[in-house]
């Protein structure tokens, strides 16, 4: 039992050094954040926000089942209880006549399996899945490659 309790207190350890050297901080020793070394107590601008693209060609999956990104702008695209903007043209029932593509059956089915009438909740926030994208520096580096069958 004493030796459980001494490994259990090695790995404890060993973890909080690991997340003390993986802490990103700046000279000064802050904490690095999205508004890069900005102190939270001084205020700073807010960054410039990105111009997404217009519409244009579907971008190409890059693994099976990802949630396709979003082709288009979606700048004042409201979605909350009342109102889903995205839904006024990907939804069975307006899709064809909007000339946009319709949200796939697995937009209906609940976390049983069961397939509802309507959009499930799990996949009412679009935005939760499906991102635009904008023409900006990535924020990380990424050396994905899509599976062969996509390429
Ligand atoms: C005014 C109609 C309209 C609205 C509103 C709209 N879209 Fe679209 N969407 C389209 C059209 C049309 C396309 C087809 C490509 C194009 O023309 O840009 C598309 C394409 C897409 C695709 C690409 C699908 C694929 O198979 O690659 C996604 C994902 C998408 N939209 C998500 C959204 C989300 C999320 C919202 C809400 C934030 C939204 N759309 C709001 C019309 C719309
Ligand atoms: C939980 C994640 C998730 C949410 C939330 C979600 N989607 Fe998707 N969506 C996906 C995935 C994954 C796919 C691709 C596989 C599939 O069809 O399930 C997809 C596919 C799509 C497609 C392409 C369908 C096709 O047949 O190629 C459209 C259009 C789309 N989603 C629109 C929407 C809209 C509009 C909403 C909000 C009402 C939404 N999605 C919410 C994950 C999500």
């Amino acid at each position: 039992m004493k030796k459980l309790i001494g490994a259990m207190l090695a790995c404890l350890m060993a973890g909080s050094l690991m997340a003390a050297q993986g802490k990103i901080t700046t000279e000064s020793g802050g904490v690095k954040s999205l508004r890069n070394s900005a102190d939270l107590a001084v205020e700073a601008p807010a960054a410039q926000l990105k111009n997404f693209r217009k519409d244009g060609d579907l971008y190409d999956r890059q693994y099976m089942h990802q949630p396709p990104l979003v082709p288009h702008d979606i700048r004042n695209y409201e979605i909350d209880t009342k109102v889903n903007k995205c839904l006024a043209c990907h939804s069975f029932k307006n899709a064809s006549v909007m000339k946009a593509p319709k949200i796939s059956p697995t937009h209906f089915e609940a976390r049983d399996g069961m397939t509802l009438g309507e959009v499930s909740p799990r996949r009412y926030f679009c935005l939760q899945c499906h991102v635009p994208q904008a023409d900006a520096k990535p924020l990380v580096g990424n050396s994905f490659k899509p599976v062969e069958a996509l390429n």
